[in-house]
């Protein structure tokens, strides 16, 4: 009793003098469900949540954590978590924790925030909320109706009908069509509390509600095998929404589904556009109501002549139903929308990141080549469309066309986008001044060639419109070298170019698919430059769509017919792990490790002696220096059965973790026995064999510095020139620094004759190109058909700018470990890089003057990192004002006779120390 009076006169003593709990600086941000940030519609039952956690000051960490998720805000506010109160956990893991609170349904809202307790149990403010909301999980929580319009279509089809592609043949040639417009006026009797959209499409669609667009992405709902899987995208739309009449208007347009897709031509996966959109209104009496695509809709055709994503746009300004998408449009005359109830393919929410317009770009220059025919120079090539304004007399058409380059005579060089046309047109209204952009289709381009304008074409009067999957940045880097920052920004520019609703091998030509050679190889760069985990979540669900039942992988995903290859298919390997490694993401090897099985599976059902003679594509663009296919494949072979050793170990299946682990030892000696002679030659005796060999651990230690000899011997006898194509320059640089020859890959990487990234940008580039002999002053175009200067692989070593230049990585998965391990080199006096990982900012920041080394790093909250500094006397390093033994917060200790190792926790430091030569 004297005891509880003592606590309650204490609290009363603290009232009245103010004082408070103490509350630890240690908080948490970012809070994310399922990588995204308050997403609208999740389907795993059990979502995971991640956050970040900060402070200020050095060694804060979290030791525990709790979450609350509750129904409403009101009951968040009172910290009552009535759906999950996971209590106070001891833990500092902050990715990835799976929901465990009570059965969520259909459509549920969860709100949640977090507190988190520091390195010494002190707790946390509450975070700020966040939200998810659960998107449709039944089949039968759709009411919508499939509906088209297929009048066009109907009238041009001479051909077969759905079931697409069972052995009809189509017709090649291209057939535009025109755009159905889809419409349907409601009232609503109440004022609206909420109100969302489900809304997918066989085809592309704009939905507009009032005559506003509904949110800010392009080519939804994006890009999957149609015939398996769909997805749903969902939007907020209460405040589009008033007591009243209201009007949704829905344009369709082909996109992948019904458009030119790869090399395929039109109509790969179906051909007659589908709507289903179901919006689900809660009104202020309470009441809910629901307006869905069904028969009641009318539909017709407008402006849009065509659209297709290769040939591009034709708007007729003439045709445009003037004020289709709102309330009182007269729409007698138009028709009854057709309904399917034939689509089978799975329904989802979408779990991608949508194309959005990201930026627009003013040309640098306009000139005129013929008389009344203008080329536009935008500076930089990129992904996306051209928007013009113009002043005009009806019926005149105005022509755009687009190239990535020009001929010596200035105009269009567009031979290489073979057979996609790249070309809009607008036919103006008359109207004094008229703005358009196309909306269905995209082009690589720089230049834009414009016709049919009566007045000149101005800077002013023309955009160059950026649009890609909206990833969000999360790397940076700059040097004290300008042509490594331009490589590095080039890299950048193919990400966003290429990063389009899928990760495509280019964005001109009639291709644009998703590669899976590319895709693995360039990923880590890709992660480093920006958060891709979304993105590739998404993208693997559609490789393992791309599988066949006895393990093949199409070496194209979303499923588009090409054969599998070493290489190619192991991306189904490779990017699970590369997730995990950079994500700490597990789930994402459980999802899909039946896929990732049947492909070693069938890899080895191809393997003779434990030598993979699966085909490959080979190492493609290469110099003059094909690599035996037996060596790629076997090579793969390996990478593959090491990943699947380790990720079979993470998810507890030791059996397949020793079967995979024993084979890969096998394939290893057989490699050796085979493929490599006594004398250390890699059959085939290219750089890429050696890399292949050394990278992927194919050779006994012993011999491993006769092998690196050999690729050394080989790059000198060229010149000091690479001759590596995408599967070899990927290793290029980091094979040759992790074995001694730092300075040999600085020299290649600063090159500016053939072959280089150099003799690219001396030659103009402003992204990557294909190939490495794809332009030059001397020498032209070499190439026609294979030459996209817009293409992301050779970009692979930009993980290498920010690994070893700056040194940023994660010491095992998910960055809780970090290294920072800056490798100068090649004169560079100066480079930077900063990373937002999974857990926080990281930055790592060196400066060479006079033979000092000035490091400044920065090490998220509850993470640790091992810092390396190129000196072989620890106790001269100085951090900060102080000589660093006087510094509690840094472990010393010397990691070999030129570099001392220095262990941290969280926070910002600076270290200083005269480099050992
Ligand atoms: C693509 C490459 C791809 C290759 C397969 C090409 O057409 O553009 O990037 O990996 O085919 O060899």
């Amino acid at each position: 009793m004297g005891r509880i009076v003592h606590l309650v006169s204490l609290l009363f003593v603290c009232l009245m003098l103010g004082c408070e709990t103490p509350v630890s600086d240690l908080h948490s941000t970012n809070l994310r469900c399922e990588y995204l940030h308050n997403p609208l519609a999740i389907e795993q039952k059990t979502p995971r949540l991640s956050w970040e956690v900060k402070a200020n000051g050095r060694r804060k960490s979290q030791s525990a954590y709790q979450i609350l998720v509750a129904s409403s805000t009101e009951l968040l506010a009172q910290n009552i978590g009535d759906l999950w109160n996971s209590g106070k956990v001891i833990s500092d893991e902050t990715v990835n924790i799976n929901y465990r609170g009570t059965k969520l349904n259909s459509r549920a809202s969860c709100y949640w925030k977090v507190k988190v307790w520091d390195q010494n149990d002190v707790a946390s403010a509450w975070s700020d909320n966040a939200k998810w909301s659960m998107g449709l999980l039944h089949e039968n929580d759709w009411t919508a109706q499939w509906i088209g319009y297929d009048e066009a279509l109907r009238d041009s089809l001479k051909y077969g009908t759905q079931p697409w592609a069972n052995g009809v043949e189509r017709k090649k040639e291209y057939r535009p069509l025109p755009c159905p417009y889809l419409r349907k006026e409601f009232d609503l009797e109440k004022e609206v509390s909420s109100a969302k959209v489900y809304i997918t499409s066989l085809g592309i669609y704009e939905m507009y509600l009032n005559g506003v667009r509904v949110g800010e992405d392009y080519f939804t709902p994006g890009w999957t095998d149609y015939n398996k899987r769909i997805y749903y995208n969902t939007y907020d739309i209460g405040n589009l929404l008033k007591q009243g009449a209201n009007t949704i208007a829905v344009i369709l347009a082909d996109g992948w589904y019904a458009g030119s897709v790869s090399n395929k031509g039109q109509h790969y996966y179906g051909e007659n556009l589908r709507l289903k959109a179901q919006i689900e209104i809660q009104l202020e009496s309470g009441d809910t109501i629901e307006v869905i695509s069904d028969g009641s809709w009318r539909a017709a055709y407008g402006g849009i002549r065509e659209a297709d994503m290769q040939m591009g746009e034709v708007f007729d300004a003439r045709l445009e139903p003037d004020g289709w998408q709102l309330n009182g449009f007269d729409d007698g005359n138009w028709s009854e929308v057709v309904s399917s109830d034939t689509i089978t393919a799975q329904l989802q929410s979408y779990p991608g990141v949508p194309v959005q317009q990201t930026s627009e770009i003013k040309p640098i220059e306009v000139f005129e080549t013929r008389s009344g025919v203008y080329v536009v120079d935008l500076g930089q090539n990129f992904a996306g469309w051209a928007k013009i304004r113009i002043n005009e007399t009806r019926g005149d058409s105005i022509v755009l066309r687009y190239a990535e380059k020009l001929n010596p005579d200035s105009s269009l060089y567009r031979r290489n986008l073979r057979g996609a046309r790249a070309t809009d047109i607008f036919i103006a209204n008359g109207r004094e001044e008229e703005v358009w952009e196309p909306r269905f289709t995209y082009h690589g381009f720089q230049y834009i060639e414009i016709s049919g304008c009566s007045q000149p074409v101005t800077i002013e009067s023309i955009r160059g419109v950026v649009l890609h999957s909206n990833l969000e940045q999360t790397g940076s880097f700059s040097s004290s070298n300008l042509l490594i920052n331009k490589i590095y920004e080039n890299i950048f520019w193919s990400q966003r170019s290429n990063y389009f609703e899928v990760p495509t091998d280019c964005p001109q030509r009639d291709e644009r698919a998703g590669w899976l050679g590319d895709a693995q190889l360039f990923m880590r760069t890709a992660s480093y430059n920006m958060d891709i985990a979304p993105f590739y979540t998404k993208w693997l669900v559609d490789v393992s769509d791309a599988q066949f039942e006895g393990g093949t992988i199409s070496s194209v995903a979303p499923y588009v017919r090409v054969a599998y290859a070493a290489g190619w298919g192991d991306a189904a390997i490779i990017c699970p792990w590369q997730l995990y490694h950079t994500y700490a993401d597990t789930q994402v090897i459980a999802r899909h490790y039946e896929t990732m099985k049947l492909w070693m599976k069938f890899t080895e059902s191809k393997s003779e002696n434990d030598l993979s003679t699966l085909m490959s594509f080979g190492d493609w663009q290469n110099v003059k220096s094909e690599t035996p296919t037996k060596v790629v494949a076997t090579a793969y072979y390996r990478r593959s059965t090491a990943l699947m050793a380790e990720m079979a170990q993470l998810l507890g299946r030791n059996d397949d973790a020793i079967e995979y682990k024993n084979l890969s030892e096998n394939i290893k000696r057989s490699f050796t026995e085979n493929l490599v002679s006594d004398s250390g030659h890699v059959e085939g005796r290219t750089q890429t064999g050696y890399l292949l060999a050394l990278a992927f651990d194919l050779v006994p230690d012993s011999m491993r510095p006769t092998l690196v000899e050999h690729l050394v011997d080989d790059i000198i006898s060229r010149d000091t020139s690479l001759s590596t194509g995408i599967l070899g320059t990927h290793l290029l640089l980091p094979t040759l620094a992790e074995n001694g020859h730092l300075d040999l890959a600085y020299k290649l990487l600063l090159k500016t004759d053939f072959p280089s990234w150099g003799h690219h940008i001396e030659n103009g580039a402003t992204t990557i190109w294909e190939r490495w002999d794809g332009y030059s002053a001397e020498k032209g175009f070499v190439d026609d058909d294979i030459n996209s200067f817009n293409h992301y692989a050779y970009g692979s070593i930009g993980e290498w700018f920010y690994s070893t230049i700056a040194g940023i990585q994660s010491d095992g998965p998910g960055y809780k470990q970090i290294i920072i391990h800056p490798k100068p080199g090649g004169g560079i006096t100066h480079a930077e890089a900063t990373y937002k990982s999974i857990r926080g900012y990281i930055a790592s920041s060196w400066t060479i003057t006079g033979g000092e080394f000035q490091l400044n790093v920065s090490i998220p909250a509850n993470t640790t990192a091992k810092i390396y500094m190129p000196t072989s006397e620890p106790n001269d390093i100085r951090e900060g004002e102080q000589l660093i033994s006087q510094v509690k917060d840094c472990r010393v200790s010397l990691w070999d006779s030129k570099t001392t190792l220095i262990e941290v926790g969280s926070g910002d430091y600076s270290f200083q120390a005269k480099i050992t030569e």
